[in-house]
């Protein structure tokens, strides 16, 4: 995910205090209840590296990254984290820290050809992965598609191309057949607004095209995508939960105008309302084609019922809020807060943006199913001094954020469980290996990882959490 808000931190912020533990959250908190998953994730693309090994196909990403100006230092997924290689290790780190669970994805270009014939390679290194976390005992919840979609495909019009959708469902057949009684949770995509809009809307991300009608005829297909597969996935693999993620936006007014007022509430339908009322409610919020006139998708008969499909539960991921003001036509523009806390990223660090969404969502969709924060997290110029890093920025954000969490479930959210973003530091999209959002630092030269401050203490809350259980 991306904006262009500047990198600049000019804050005080409260993790400059120093407190006896830092993480912890208070006794009353949800996050203590034994129910409450809490996990790590990870995708793909950002972490195996070994893109031109056993029979893995090209993807819109290696493509992408390899265009000059595309990706921040010119930076790749060819090796990334070498997760392909290292997995194992990586998987008892992961375990050694004492996470309940873990989010991954499936590289769509390792396990089949451009023909759809299955790639036994690629699918043993799957089954070899989520045998060893279930070995493990850690839950898994595994995307299908977190971005790296088959180039051959995108040669075909990708997203733009209604049989992309049917490929998804074929691709979702097969990876359900294979993994059935091995995944916990499934989740079909992983926040369409990124691969609509920054893919194919704006050209931030691959394919880098930029066109508003694109971008809803993207989205269109790939929810498309999504409600095909998931009476697939149902049939295939009866006992796991499936679900879809969205990455959610919240947007606030500059000024109590109405129409700053309406500007906010523009935002956030083409953030959210864009996903979330055809995943639930089967239709397309009308405010959207007011926002972009013209760009109504190409809609058949039938197609939203099956987008609507019902869920097990729906993946939340978050990240920022985004202040807002009218552009003075039928739009907004955003106009970035002074003073306010931020990350790496740009991104203002705004916890109270997570519970209002919830809470708010909570109120807007009378069929909301459970939810589990997919992720959220944030990048910080993370470095390793005298073999450790004391990302303290990091720990104060997790413990505010999860406390935004507690605070939803009190007002009567269904949260189930909570992902932090990510595990480790890995290729963040057109950031490259810049933008460094683990808990554990990775010495791209090396390969080395480096447990975090923030590691450490969420992995001491788990543990004493675990240790109350029994
Ligand atoms: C989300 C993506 C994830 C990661 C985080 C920072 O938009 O799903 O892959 O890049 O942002």
């Amino acid at each position: 995910m991306a904006n262009d808000a500047p990198a600049v931190s000019d804050a005080p912020s409260p993790h400059s205090q120093s407190l006896a533990d830092p993480f912890a959250p208070p006794a009353d908190s949800s996050l203590w209840r034994k129910n409450f998953l809490l996990g790590a994730a990870t995708a793909s693309y950002q972490i195996e590296g070994a893109v031109n090994e056993d029979g893995r196909l090209p993807s819109i990403w290696d493509t992408f990254s390899a265009i000059p100006g595309k990706v921040l230092a010119g930076d790749t997924g060819a090796v990334a984290c070498d997760h392909y290689h290292r997995w194992e290790a990586d998987v008892d780190m992961l375990a050694g820290l004492g996470f309940e669970g873990y989010r991954l994805s499936i590289a769509w270009p390792r396990v089949m050809d451009t023909a759809g014939v299955p790639n036994r390679k690629g699918l043993e290194f799957y089954k070899r992965l989520l045998a060893r976390l279930k070995e493990k005992g850690i839950a898994t919840f595994v995307t299908l598609y977190h971005w790296d979609l088959p180039q051959h495909l995108e040669d075909r019009g990708g997203w733009l191309n209604r049989d992309t959708a049917y490929r998804f469902a074929d691709y979702a057949d097969l990876m359900s057949r294979e993994l059935a009684g091995s995944v916990d949770g499934w989740m079909t995509l992983n926040e369409p607004w990124c691969s609509a809009y920054l893919g194919y809307g704006n050209g931030h991300h691959a394919p880098g095209l930029a066109d508003a009608r694109y971008a809803t005829q993207a989205m269109h297909h790939l929810l498309l995508a999504h409600g095909l597969a998931m009476p697939v996935l149902r049939a295939n693999d009866p006992a796991s939960q499936k679900g879809v993620v969205a990455n959610i936006g919240r947007g606030t007014a500059n000024s109590g105008s109405a129409a700053d007022q309406r500007a906010a509430h523009l935002f956030e339908v083409q953030h959210n309302a864009w996903i979330l009322d055809p995943l639930l409610e089967g239709r397309y919020p009308r405010d959207l084609f007011e926002l972009w006139p013209g760009t109504e998708p190409l809609v058949l008969d039938g197609d939203m019922q099956t987008v609507a499909a019902p869920l097990d539960f729906l993946g939340i991921n978050y990240y920022f809020r985004t202040n807002v003001a009218s552009d003075g036509a039928h739009g907004f523009r955003e106009v970035p807060l002074q003073g306010v806390e931020r990350t790496q990223m740009g991104w203002e660090v705004y916890p109270d943006g997570l519970r209002d969404l919830l809470i708010g969502f909570k109120a807007t969709y009378r069929n909301l199913p459970p939810i589990y924060i997919t992720e959220n997290g944030m990048a910080s110029d993370d470095k390793v001094i005298d073999g450790r890093v004391d990302d303290m920025q990091r720990i104060s954000f997790l413990k505010r954020h999860l406390a935004a969490v507690d605070e939803a479930i009190k007002a009567g959210v269904e949260i189930r469980g909570y992902f932090l973003w990510s595990l480790m530091d890995n290729f963040e999209w057109a950031f490259g290996y810049e933008r460094r959002f683990g808990v554990v630092h990775v010495d791209y030269a090396t390969q080395k990882r480096t447990v975090k401050r923030s590691a450490e203490l969420v992995s001491k809350f788990l543990k004493e959490r675990k240790a109350r259980r029994e």
